[in-house]
């Protein structure tokens, strides 16, 4: 099937790729040009394992193009939204700008049986909004709702091997799901679910979702503090509540909580719509999940001045990780970022490594310092603090790393260390919600 794919950031980019290697014959848009010709030359604009290879082969095989030109969705019957849907500047909401304007310029290209498929994470509502609007503007095309659950880090995978198909399509509208189901053929053939539904329960779906990962990596990091308090382990808490099949133990690693580009920005956005609905009380308590995540952060704060004698300035720290998880390169909402912000705030000699995310940092925080490695982050350094949990960094050997360091004082913001070795080696380690 010919598509469009309207967006080729994360969402968009990664599902152009995907759906050109479904066999579809796919132009994404974007209007950044330099991300459209870095794309167009085979390349993955951000980092992403499997991606760089999607986008090549998808480029080779003719069945991938990019383009800054809408009028290049000609031809194609179905158009995927997949523009961002960051916080709005000094509030809580959804900035709604890049979908709207992209709808807008979708529309004049627009034929009768056309369907244009939503997959940003939007305010529940939007979906009506702009069936109504396409309605309109561009009689008998049809608007679908087609939420993505991708997972930074595992992108590829989540894209082509879903753990659902989600379809929120208008009352009676079957050729929309008869399209859906055309374009992701081999996906239902392996058996993935699919559940087919309205616009609202579809757009809910995504942000409910997030809300409740969100919940539970609160929810243990709350119980991190309680730890604290009364000299309990969070992880062994979590191993044994998690052996309960209705809890799970996925989801419930305690550490510096949650970041990136989804999580935070959804929960604030949803809260927000539920008070624009004058149900603000029903998600009053993301409010709450929202503090307790920002607290772990200050938390670590503390636990450096603690190590260092009472106060971090002037102390030389390592900071371990930048991205806000492993396998990315992502920074948006790092909570590793964030700490090395508060550290270098408070005058400490703060040096932050990242195996892929170091680029993206400098740009967004050309003060602060980096080095190319772990080792050469933690060279003199009175104190480490391991913040992105990389597999480089979960395999260091605590006996070689102590001989680079000035002091062995280390805090595992991850809880991905084995104590007893590094305690072992000389360590002073300190982690969050254990002894
Ligand atoms: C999330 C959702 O998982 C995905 O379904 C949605 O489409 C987009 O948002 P992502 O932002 O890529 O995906 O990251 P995710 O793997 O969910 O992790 C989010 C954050 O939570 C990371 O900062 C991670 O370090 C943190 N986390 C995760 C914890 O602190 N503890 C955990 O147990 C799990």
């Amino acid at each position: 099937m010919k598509i469009s794919v309207i967006g080729c950031g994360y969402l968009g980019a990664v599902h152009a790729a995907a759906m050109a290697e479904l066999g579809h014959d796919v132009v994404g848009v974007d209007v950044d040009e330099s991300k459209v010709e870095m794309l167009n030359s085979g390349r993955a604009p951000f980092f992403e394992p499997d991606l760089n290879d999607l986008v090549a082969s998808g480029i080779a095989s003719g069945r991938l193009r990019f383009t800054t030109e809408m009028a290049d969705v000609e031809g194609a019957r179905l158009h995927f939204i997949t523009v961002g849907t960051p916080q709005r500047e000094g509030s809580d909401s959804a900035d709604m700008r890049f979908v709207d304007a992209s709808i807008e310029a979708l529309v004049p290209w627009l034929h009768p049986g056309d369907l244009v498929v939503g997959k940003s994470t939007v305010p529940v509502g939007t979906a009506a909004r702009l069936a109504a609007l396409v309605a309109k503007s561009a009689p008998g095309t049809n608007v679908a709702w087609n939420p993505e659950f991708l997972r930074e880090g595992f992108a590829v995978k989540d894209t082509l091997a879903p753990d659902r198909l989600v379809y929120g399509i208008a009352s009676g509208d079957e050729t929309a799901t008869t399209l859906l189901d055309e374009v992701y053929a081999s996906i239902l053939a392996a058996g993935t679910p699919r559940i087919v539904t309205d616009f609202a329960t579809a757009e809910l779906v995504k942000v409910s979702a997030n809300a409740f990962l969100a919940t539970k990596i609160s929810f243990i990091n709350a119980m991190a503090e309680i730890a604290e308090a009364t000299g309990a382990d969070v992880t062994q808490l979590a191993d044994a509540i998690g052996h309960d099949v209705r809890i799970g133990r996925r989801f419930l690693n305690a550490g510096v909580g949650f970041g990136g580009g989804c999580l935070p920005k959804d929960i604030r956005a949803f809260r927000a719509r539920a008070e624009e609905l004058g149900i603000g009380e029903s998600l009053a308590f993301l409010r709450e999940v929202d503090s307790i995540n920002l607290r772990r952060r200050e938390r670590v704060v503390e636990l450096a001045a603690q190590v260092l004698g009472g106060s971090v300035a002037g102390k030389r720290i390592a900071v371990l990780g930048l991205a806000f998880k492993p396998d990315s390169d992502d920074i948006r909402d790092s909570p590793a970022l964030d700490i090395a912000n508060r550290l270098a705030a408070l005058h400490a000699v703060v040096v932050s490594t990242d195996p892929e995310a170091i680029e993206n940092a400098t740009r967004n925080y050309p003060d602060l310092s980096y080095a190319r490695s772990a080792e050469e982050a933690a060279k003199g350094s009175e104190l480490v603090i391991l913040l992105t949990e990389w597999k480089d960094y979960r395999e260091l050997d605590p006996v070689a790393f102590g001989s680079i360091v000035a002091d062995r004082a280390i805090i595992d913001g991850r809880n991905c260390l084995d104590s007893v070795r590094w305690r072992e080696a000389g360590w002073e380690y300190r982690s969050l919600g254990r002894p």
